[in-house]
């Protein structure tokens, strides 16, 4: 029998909640997130879309942080900077796992003592990394990790707080793959090595014991095994104050909060905390400890439901059996968790309802697939949705915050969908869509032989000479006239300042050739390498070719001389940068081996508006 006035989850109302974010309406011109139409941000912006409701947020964010002493948002959730710099802004602290956390939280801009890192293998560099940032505290997870984190810090002349994580031995009801506190999990100490773990970190100079962690699991919805935990970790300080004269102050319960991602009803944040905190202070008071301060590490909780992922809707299937295959242009590489965990998500059409009314219509079942090559590929099944839904509509999937975008990949090639915030009618955007160029990135261009492409019948492709200044401007002048081929936009130079440059066209500095046919210049091409010490082996090139003399491979043939140039210097590296939309050109480069690098966004302000700028490399030799 429950104490008098002790409350219990069976005693606590839990109410029904929605899964969409809290500004989220839908009406007749579709779904509208804090004042912004679904068909508008797909139309600025694309789809897939993620759109996170900021002031959903930001308002979860105080609820979390009104509600316990303190709060870390474990970020593995999604990590966005913009994400982790509204949740520095209102008081939250961040968890992290990796070193690529670490770092994002970093480049956010937050502070190293706001930051916790866990991790059940963490690498040598990961916590020397964490020593160096100064992070707040480090939740060892076993014996072997004490040696190794007191050695750095003791490297850096400091004392680093530290949890342990205990392995309390409870089962949650949740999908197996995140449950993580069971007994044979390979997460933290089991209690019956704590003691022996804790005593050595007491015996290091170089860390200072501030308490001890668990978690248990994700999407948990009951109570019941966050109050087994709190017990089980209070026996654990009670003891260790016993046996070793030991007190730790912090008691860290993890995190795991469940969400309503379909009909599933979990406890409101203040009700599990005024239950949790209850629990951590008379438990305290019964084994005479001062009660400790309670940190919690919802990831989840926070971000699920602040999110809807905007997909439009393709081709429609009816199968054999009866069902009815609709297929989006998202799946697996944005969302995995419906093939990883069976996760289920609400769906609802988000688009403008033809003829603007929401009368109610005839509806049907629909099993909502993506659009990557595998069957199980299905992001939700038995979805209930209107049997007049028009081609091409959008739909949202709601609660798609947390570990959808964290854990996306590019399978197929498919790069992950941008994500933008929306506030108050505004639309902001937080990542930009993946793009070719971007998935290109990380590849290694092919060195070794430079193509052999000779110049057409007619035309010669050699050093450029005094002589050629007048027909040289007259091409470039007309190539920049085009407009949207290179970023001049109006010429400067003069026949006399060309005739000085092309007096001396090529060094071991760089070359200026030109393609010649009758007399005139057709195209040129200008290698530079660069003069710092350091980047002395890289050369820039600049290639134009005049209009009437394109598809003919002259821009191949100076571009093979080019390199040539290049080898016979000592240059290993030649790069270049070209607009995306100069397919032509970025076709031939890439012939020639040149591999993306990276994007300068709207590195170019031109007459008709903004340019993006790709920038391209091939290495003469292995890079
Ligand atoms: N603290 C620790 C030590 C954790 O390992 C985790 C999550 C959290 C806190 C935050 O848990 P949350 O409040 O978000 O449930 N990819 C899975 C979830 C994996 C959770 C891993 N650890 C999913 O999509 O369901």
């Amino acid at each position: 029998m429950p104490e008098e006035g002790e409350r219990t989850v069976s005693t606590t109302v839990r109410e029904a909640v929605s899964p969409w974010p809290a500004n989220a309406r839908f009406g007749p011109g579709g779904l509208e997130l804090a004042g912004v139409t679904a068909e508008e941000l797909a139309a600025r912006f694309g789809t897939p879309l993620l759109v996170v409701d900021e002031d959903d947020l930001r308002s979860r964010c105080r609820t979390l942080r009104g509600s316990f002493p303190r709060v870390l948002y474990a970020v593995k959730a999604f990590t966005a900077h913009a994400l982790l710099r509204v949740v520095a802004e209102e008081g939250l602290d961040l968890l992290v796992a990796s070193e690529g956390e670490l770092e994002a939280c970093a480049r956010a801009g937050i502070r190293g003592e706001r930051i916790v890192l866990h991790g059940n293998n963490k690498s040598d560099a990961e916590l020397a990394l964490a020593v160096e940032r100064g992070v707040g505290l480090v939740i060892v997870d076993n014996l072997e990790e004490v040696d190794r984190l007191a050695s750095r810090a003791a490297a850096r002349g400091v004392v680093q707080p530290v949890l342990l994580r205990v392995l309390p031995e409870i089962d949650v009801n949740t999908h197996p793959s995140i449950e993580t506190g069971a007994r044979g999990s390979k997460f933290g100490t089991p209690l019956c090595e704590v003691q022996l773990v804790i005593a050595e970190i007491a015996g290091s100079d170089a860390l200072t014991l501030a308490g001890i962690h668990a978690h248990i699991g994700s999407q948990v919805l009951d109570l019941d095994p966050y109050l087994r935990t709190v017990d089980t970790l209070l026996d654990l300080l009670a003891r260790l104050r016993a046996d070793l004269g030991i007190t730790a102050r912090i008691l860290d319960v993890g995190g795991g909060f469940g969400v309503t991602y379909a009909d599933e009803v979990p406890l409101a944040v203040p009700e599990l905390a005024s239950l949790l905190l209850d629990r951590v202070e008379r438990g305290a008071r019964e084994r005479g400890l001062e009660p400790p301060e309670v940190v919690v590490e919802p990831g989840r909780s926070l971000v699920a439901n602040t999110t809807v992922t905007l997909y439009r809707t393709g081709a429609r299937k009816a199968t054999p059996d009866g069902a009815t295959l609709l297929a989006v242009d998202g799946g697996m590489s944005d969302n995995i968790r419906p093939m990883l965990y069976g996760a289920r998500f609400t769906v609802a059409p988000a688009g403008r309802i033809p003829g603007g009314t929401t009368a109610p219509e005839e509806r049907e079942r629909v099993t909502l697939v993506g659009r990557h090559c595998e069957s199980g590929d299905v992001l939700a099944d038995d979805v209930d949705l209107p049997v007049d839904l028009p081609a091409e509509s959008l739909l949202a999937l709601a609660a798609t915050g947390a570990y959808t975008y964290s854990m996306a990949s590019t399978y197929n090639r498919v790069g992950r969908p941008a994500v933008v915030a929306v506030r108050a009618g505004h639309a902001r955007p937080w990542i930009r869509r993946e793009d070719p160029a971007d998935l290109d990135r990380l590849e290694i261009p092919p060195g070794g032989r430079i193509p052999d492409a000779r110049p057409p019948e007619g035309v010669t492709i050699r050093s450029a000479r005094p002589g050629d200044a007048a027909s040289f401007l007259r091409m470039w002048r007309g190539v920049v006239e085009e407009g949207g081929l290179v970023r001049t936009e109006q010429v400067r130079g003069t026949v006399r300042s060309y005739r000085r440059r092309f007096r001396a066209a090529t060094t071991d500095l760089g070359s200026w050739l030109v393609a010649v046919e009758d007399d005139r210049v057709i195209a040129n091409l200008h290698i530079q390498r660069e003069e710092h010490p350091v980047t002395r082996h890289v050369a820039t090139l600049g290639l134009a070719v005049a209009a009437d003399r394109r598809g003919r491979g002259i821009g191949a043939a100076l571009l093979a001389e080019a390199l040539r140039w290049a080898a016979g210097v000592g240059v290993e590296k030649v790069e270049l940068s070209v607009f995306p939309s100069n397919t032509p050109a970025i076709a031939l480069y890439r012939r020639f081996g040149f591999v993306d690098e990276g994007r300068l966004v709207k590195q170019s302000r031109t007459s008709s508006g903004y340019k993006d700028e790709i920038l391209m490399a091939r290495w003469i030799g292995d890079p």
